[in-house]
């Protein structure tokens, strides 16, 4: 049996039967006198294979001729099959192939073989016994390989669950410590931080993976009331970055040296541990900044706006009333001028228009600066109340799809507000458009807003890079003030011919905006 696969001991019991037992124990008085030889010479051969001596130990207890005697000496199946499942347990963790572990028995056979026929002249009469044995030593050492795989596949299975739900980077890490253990089958599993306020460690000592006995090094325990139990420590260190933030370390209360393939489980294991710690750290690091961000850009909306309003009511009550005042004393004015000033009366009627003209033009900019509407009346009648402004200054077809109701944080309607007024003056200043839609939608948390012009489009990327304008980057900033995105999607109208074409292109051209905004948490409702 070259490949091990899991199969059922407890299926060659029923052929170990008394007529069995007595052929083994036939065997066992055959191979008595050869027993220490063969041993010896298998040794030797699996020494000259480059096998380790635990390797070497562990196969040999499981060679026919091993089981035979112990088997002929003490008749217990059970206890038998639990040992050779012991030592394949232990052969799996060593690292060994299940192919290496049949290869090397086969050499034994073959000893065992020859030294048969060498004393009796005939081997046949215990060919029966022998392949029986052979028969159920590979079952159990099928089961053991399988029980080790499936316990090691199941850790890994486990640490990766306890990584992907996440959490805070301490619950993570409790995870990891309660899988570690099970699979190590430890009385306790802890993890120590360096910055965890211990006293100074020892990084000499800790730096170094290691299995060992707490009354031989009692410094490398972190947990002085170990001592008191512990005969075995597994020590691992957390190296994330090259350097020692922490150490895990699992205590048995018996003496337990680890195994090859549990040593590379628990470096592997503290590995991804520690990656998970640090991703779980800076990700709990990276929500307390957006906190941070968001409330910095709740606070700038509302600096930028109150000194809006402080320029409206300056506007209004300083520049506005001089206005007035000027504007009714020019009437006075004119109406105090003798019938015959003609050319002195159209002079100051035109100063007059001019006032008026300057006055409408400062109530406007009032308007614009501080959009009392949206704190009176709420962001649909403030965003209607834009497009008719437009709809003045630029007649063409204006579509607003707005929801019923919408109530947003406050934030949220000035930033809206803010960004509807910019789109709706670029669209003015350089579209050309003949039809524009503006659409806002409310969904799963999310406010969408979508506006789509007919007009002439522009280049996104060499419009950004303009240096004396504001308003795209504008859009940009405040967007990413409330954690949001922004998409422009402008295609050019009539582009002069690329290199190697012929004819201008006739395609229609336009600008769409696409912004998305969180308005659930995080941004105050009103
Ligand atoms: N809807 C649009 N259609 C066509 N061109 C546009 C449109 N929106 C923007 N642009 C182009 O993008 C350029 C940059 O726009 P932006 O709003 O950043 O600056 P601006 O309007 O020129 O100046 P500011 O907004 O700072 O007063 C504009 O000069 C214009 O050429
Ligand atoms: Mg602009």
């Amino acid at each position: 049996v070259d490949v091990l696969t899991p199969s059922l001991t407890t299926a060659a019991a029923p052929r170990l039967n008394r007529h069995f037992l007595d052929s083994l124990s036939k065997l066992a008085k055959s191979l008595a006198p050869l027993a220490s030889g063969l041993e010896a010479r298998f040794r030797s051969e699996l020494r000259k294979r480059g096998m380790e001596a635990p390797e070497i130990a562990a196969i040999s207890a499981v060679t026919t001729g091993a089981l035979a005697e112990v088997l002929q000496q003490r008749r217990h199946l059970d206890r038998c099959l639990e040992e050779v499942h012991y030592r394949g347990r232990r052969l799996a963790k060593l690292g060994l192939l299940p192919a290496e572990v049949s290869a090397a028995l086969r050499i034994y056979d073959g000893l065992l073989d020859r030294a048969l026929r060498r004393t009796n002249g005939d081997s046949r009469c215990h060919q029966w016994p022998l392949s029986q044995l052979a028969f159920v030593v590979m079952l159990a050492l099928n089961d053991a390989y399988y029980r080790v795989r499936e316990s090691e596949s199941r850790a890994f299975y486990d640490l990766f669950r306890a990584e992907l739900e996440g959490g805070p980077p301490e619950a993570i890490l409790s995870r990891f410590l309660s899988v570690l253990a099970e699979y190590a089958g430890a009385r306790e599993a802890r993890v120590f931080l360096r910055n965890g306020g211990q006293p100074a460690w020892d990084a000499q000592l800790l730096e170094q993976a290691r299995c060992f006995n707490p009354a031989v090094l009692p410094a490398a325990v972190l947990d002085p009331a170990w001592n008191s139990w512990c005969r075995t420590c597994w020590s691992i260190p957390l190296k994330p970055g090259g350097e020692l933030s922490g150490v895990v370390q699992l205590g048995f209360a018996k003496e337990y040296e680890w195994l090859p393939r549990e040593r590379e489980l628990l470096l592997a294991a503290s590995e991804r541990c520690s990656q998970a710690f640090e991703r779980a750290r800076l990700i709990e690091d990276l929500a307390r900044r957006e906190e941070q961000i968001r409330r910095l850009a709740g606070h700038m909306i509302e600096v930028e706006e109150s000194e809006r309003s402080r320029i409206s009511r300056e506007l209004h009550d300083e520049a506005g009333q001089s206005l007035l005042c000027m504007r009714l004393q020019l009437e006075m004015l004119e109406q105090g001028l003798p019938a015959d000033a003609g050319p002195a009366r159209a002079r100051l009627a035109e100063i007059r228009t001019l006032a008026e003209d300057t006055i409408v033009e400062i109530r406007r900019l009032i308007a614009a600066l501080s959009p009392s509407i949206l704190d009176r009346m709420g962001l649909a009648a403030a965003l209607r109340q834009l497009g008719a402004r437009f709809r003045q200054v630029y007649p063409c077809r204006l579509r607003l799809a707005l929801p019923r109701r919408i109530a947003l944080p406050r934030q949220v309607e000035i930033v809206v507000y803010r960004l509807t007024q910019e789109i709706l003056n670029n669209i003015a200043k350089y579209s050309g458009a003949s039809t524009v839609n503006i659409s806002l939608k409310l969904a799963d948390g999310m406010l969408r807003m979508h506006v789509e012009d007919d007009g002439v489009g522009f280049d996104y990327q060499s419009a950004s890079a303009r240096r004396e304008c504001f308003g795209l980057a504008g859009i940009r900033e405040r967007v990413a003030l409330l954690g949001g995105s922004v998409r422009f999607n402008s295609v050019v109208r009539n582009q002069p011919p690329a290199a190697g074409e012929r004819g201008w292109s006739d395609a229609p051209g336009g600008t769409i905006i696409d912004i998305e905004l969180a308005v659930a948490g995080g941004v105050p409702q009103r």
